[in-house]
């Protein structure tokens, strides 16, 4: 089955015992047993094993080209849980743009459990192979990255990682691209994270994330770690991803088509510095981005001249792009990242520059997105 297809009917069969088409909810923390250690279908308890959550990891597994799909409360907990493979002393290597939660995760939190590490520019591979030491265990990319969305190599990145001596797990987070775009296991990741909340929820209503995998035993150690870390989705929230991974692929065309057309418009307009999205040839990394992503995706940042006060002066101007955190839902959102998601970062080594806009493109008309933008920019 093609794309679009199993985005709709991937993990999800029509109810055998009522034909119901959709899945059901299954709002239930136990299950009955035959007998003594006899589930009746293998469900015990829902920590562990819940059958709304199985049809979206499925459904999760076969997006992405992989075998098995693992759902979580947020994009954070599947990362955390990731991590939580590795023994304490290990070392990885991770690219220094990534999600400024990610970076407190990773800096704060688990550096404290005694894991250490590196952040390297990964948009170049070499300084990926001199950041990799005899400790390394696990190599962490994003791409395009949150804001500046930088685009990583992921075959030649992987053929690094690979050729290292310990072979260190190669883990992509996907959320920018989503699996529509560009599939990380087929260009040699070991794991693909992603923050539902965003482009495979689509809707700005639920939080949740995801792990997938193709090797069986790297699949064993996470499902442990998901069932004793506990960090799990529940049902409803399971339900609402998989209502909003049917729209998926039509949603990202548009999402892409209507952020070029924005991006056509800011290229002229004279109160813009720079502007930044994979598909525009000005891009950096804009062959590698043809290479291994289907279209450009529905995000773009731009800085502008005024730098922090014009920053902010635009993302108060506008009506229909909705001042606000998060991204990847059928609404526009507009944000100043320095001053909002990415505060975290700030005085670090993944500062945002604090004049940077950065615009999470919906799928209302194209026209009046750009009217909005047009008279925001007007103001500042
Ligand atoms: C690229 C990326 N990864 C991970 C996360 C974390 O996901 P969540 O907010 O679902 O915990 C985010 C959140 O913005 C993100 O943008």
């Amino acid at each position: 089955m093609k794309f679009e297809t199993l985005a709709i009917h991937a993990g999800q069969e029509p109810d055998p015992n009522n034909g119901a088409v959709m899945t059901p909810v299954y709002l239930t923390s136990t299950y009955m047993q035959d007998g003594v250690g006899r589930p009746r279908q293998g469900y015990e308890y829902s920590r562990t094993q819940n059958p709304t959550r199985k049809a979206l990891q499925d459904c999760l597994a076969a997006l992405e080209g992989g075998s098995y799909g693992l759902a979580f409360a947020s994009g954070l907990a599947a990362t955390d849980t990731v991590l939580r493979l590795l023994d304490s002393d290990s070392h990885v290597v991770a690219g220094d743009d990534v999600y400024g939660g990610t970076f407190r995760l990773f800096d704060k939190v688990l550096r404290r459990f005694k894991l250490d590490f590196t952040f390297a520019d990964t948009t170049d591979p070499e300084s990926v192979a001199e950041a990799l030491t005899p400790s390394t265990r696990l190599v962490w990319l994003e791409t395009p990255t949150n804001p500046y969305l930088r685009v990583t190599d992921i075959r030649a990145v992987a053929e690094i990682v690979h050729s290292h001596e310990n072979k260190p797990l190669m883990v992509v987070d996907n959320t920018f691209a989503t699996p529509y775009l560009q599939r990380p296991l087929e260009l040699g990741a070991d794991i693909v994270v992603h923050s539902m909340t965003k482009y495979l929820g689509g809707h700005s209503d639920v939080v949740g994330g995801a792990v997938i995998v193709k090797d069986k035993v790297l699949a064993e150690k996470l499902a442990f770690l998901q069932n004793a870390v506990g960090a799990v989705i529940g049902p409803m929230d399971s339900f609402l991803f998989l209502r909003g991974i049917k729209t998926l692929p039509i949603r990202m065309d548009r999402h892409a088509e209507n952020a070029m057309a924005i991006v056509e418009f800011l290229e002229e307009h004279p109160k813009v510095g720079k502007f930044i999205y994979p598909f525009h040839p000005s891009h950096p990394q804009y062959k590698i981005a043809k290479q291994q992503m289907r279209n450009g995706g529905g995000m773009i940042s731009f800085i502008m001249k005024g730098g922090r006060a014009a920053a902010i002066k635009v993302a108060e101007a506008t009506k229909i792009f909705t001042l606000a955190e998060s991204l990847g839902g059928v609404e526009s959102l507009i944000e100043v990242p320095a001053a909002m998601t990415h505060l975290s970062v700030a005085g670090s080594q993944l500062d945002v520059d604090p004049g940077l806009v950065r615009l999470s493109v919906g799928i209302e008309n194209k026209d009046d997105l750009l009217d909005d933008i047009r008279q925001a920019l007007d103001k500042a």
